[in-house]
């Protein structure tokens, strides 16, 4: 069987891109990660890469001041040449231009600290503790070229306890974000996410909801 080959993107520590490192690593796993690229030559994430034996390749936007084309037509090169079929974003902090977008169009996607529509962009969790919701959460999602928005793929629920500040909260999101990513990852690469205009179609059985809550509502209330 051969897998999905993953670019992985990052600007810092990573740790949904090691959450992807070892679903890979599990055997069966339908992905696996042929390259990750940073912007930032000192992303702890490179360091859990090279740890497991991955390719890294930096590509720092301060060596193209002034021309983003440039720097994304170098990310991009970079990416094909390692054979990438779906670019993964894990906390990859630039945004990226319709032409890089349209270049990855349905194969490329991000994880983001909220249950979107709701708090695109930065402070997500303090924003959610802010507006009272009672469920906070993350959402895998197909990207187009308006921050945060594109077809959702796969989301988790995450409730917000009594005494949460954002830290806490951030906490448990970071630990849901954890299990969604390789669950997203996984319904792609077995073919089973198609994307039908603005929505995501799931083909086959889809996870028991409450697996996707954290905590777990159990018992029922
Ligand atoms: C995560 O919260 C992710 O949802 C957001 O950026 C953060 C990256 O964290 N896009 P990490 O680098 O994966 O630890």
């Amino acid at each position: 069987m051969s897998k999905l080959k993953l670019g992985v993107l990052i600007s810092g520590r990573g740790s949904n891109l090691q959450a992807l490192i070892d679903a890979c690593a599990a055997p069966g796993f339908p992905a696996e990660i042929a390259l990750v690229l940073s912007n930032k030559a000192d992303a702890f994430g490179l360091e859990r890469a090279s740890g497991a034996g991955i390719a890294t390749t930096v590509v720092d936007h301060r060596d193209y001041p002034g021309n983003k084309p440039a720097f994304e037509a170098a990310m991009d090169a970079a990416l094909r040449e390692a054979g990438v079929q779906l670019v993964c974003l894990a906390g990859f902090m630039r945004l990226l231009s319709p032409w890089f977008v349209g270049q990855w169009h349905n194969a490329l996607i991000n994880i983001h600290p909220s249950l979107l529509p709701s708090f695109k962009g930065l402070d997500t969790h303090e924003r959610a503790l802010a507006a009272g919701v009672r469920f906070h959460g993350c959402t895998v999602h197909y990207v187009r070229p308006e921050m945060d928005e594109g077809p959702i793929i796969a989301q988790a629920a995450v409730p917000v306890l009594p005494g949460d500040d954002g830290h806490s909260l951030a906490d448990r999101v970071l630990l849901s974000e954890h299990r969604l990513y390789p669950h997203a990852v996984r319904l792609i690469a077995e073919g089973r996410a198609r994307v039908d205009g603005d929505l995501v179609r799931i083909d086959g059985p889809v996870p028991d909801l409450a697996a996707l809550v954290n905590p777990p509502l159990n018992p029922p209330l």
